[in-house]
């Protein structure tokens, strides 16, 4: 897909060229755009040309940005409403719509190490789970702290059709509490959420399969970070179902790695795609900015 154009540069009277390129990387999963630059406003047509590949690749992944937190947050704005994280501790001060995954600690942020370290699909457990999250990264290791993808449309056209039959009407249960709990067991930087902030994050019931709302294409909605039961089955049976279904979604041949350089942003589909963080030496530093763009409620 390729849009070029010439406009003319209103400020400077001469001929501002720009030529936006997506490349798919991992099939049709995934795809690199280069010649944008994010830092400044987007026209309409640019947007609806990222807007389209953002929804045909469900991941966009561009190189060599250059962001003030204002320009992230403007860039993100442009798909909707952003969320404010209920886990205050890691939010920028003056930019609460910024989360900070640094594992120094930002401006008296948090320090976080290996936070989405399973594999998850953001704030699931919220009754209208985001649309999209939007990661720009600052600071990265040489190596390690690589990002995994996963997709999950791809996880649900390859079930065969008894278990699709199988799982068309069933619901689940989406929790923040226990992992949340989990994760804060070996840290000592993660305090306890307090009452007001569990109260924040009850149980959602969600369907296990949902239909996109924007392509129409259908995904498998379950993930291991948040996703503790099926509501129609027995608890070992709904637990057997649920590992079967998170392994499936998981073969390697559905999962692009992403190898992190600074000034990479990476904005991926919530509502069709999986990821998880991976480990590194933590003598490096590694710092992240996420914002996340507020989505509906399954169907
Ligand atoms: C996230 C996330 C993984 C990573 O930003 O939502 O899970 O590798 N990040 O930092
Ligand atoms: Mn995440």
């Amino acid at each position: 897909m390729q849009l070029s154009r010439i406009a003319d540069d209103m400020n400077g009277g001469g001929v501002l060229s720009m030529e936006i390129s997506v490349s798919p990387v991992h099939g049709r999963f995934v795809a690199e755009v280069a010649g944008v630059d994010l830092s400044k406003p987007l026209d309409d047509d640019y947007f609806h040309h990222i807007h389209d590949a953002f929804l045909e690749h469900s991941i966009l992944v561009f190189r060599g940005q250059a962001l003030t937190n204002e320009q992230h947050i403007a860039f993100s704005r442009r798909f909707g409403e952003l969320e404010i994280h209920t886990a205050k501790h890691w939010l920028l001060p003056d930019f609460p719509e910024i989360l900070v995954l640094s594992n120094r600690g930002e401006n008296g942020t948090r320090p976080i190490v290996n936070g989405g370290a399973y594999w998850h699909s953001d704030m699931t457990y919220m009754a209208k789970p985001p649309l999209g999250s939007v990661l720009y990264a600052l600071e990265v290791p040489p190596e390690g702290g690589d990002t995994l993808y996963t997709d999950m449309y791809a996880a649900y056209e390859t079930l065969d059709e008894k278990t699709k039959g199988r799982i068309e009407n069933l619901e689940v249960i989406h929790r923040y509490g226990d992992r949340y709990q989990m994760m804060a067991s070996d840290d000592n930087d993660r305090p306890p959420l307090t009452p007001e902030q569990l109260a924040e994050v009850p149980d959602v019931v969600h369907p296990m399969v949902r239909t996109h709302p924007e392509t129409g294409r259908k995904a498998l909605f379950v993930n291991e970070g948040f996703t503790v039961a099926i509501v129609e089955l027995a608890k070992d049976e709904g637990e057997a179902l649920l590992e079967k279904l998170f392994s499936h979604s998981v073969q390697p041949a559905h999962v692009y790695r992403h190898r992190w350089q600074a000034g990479d942003l990476v904005m991926w589909d919530n509502r069709c795609t999986m990821h998880r963080a991976t480990e590194y030496d933590l003598r490096y530093d590694r710092a992240m900015h996420r914002t996340t763009i507020q989505g509906d409620r399954p169907a």
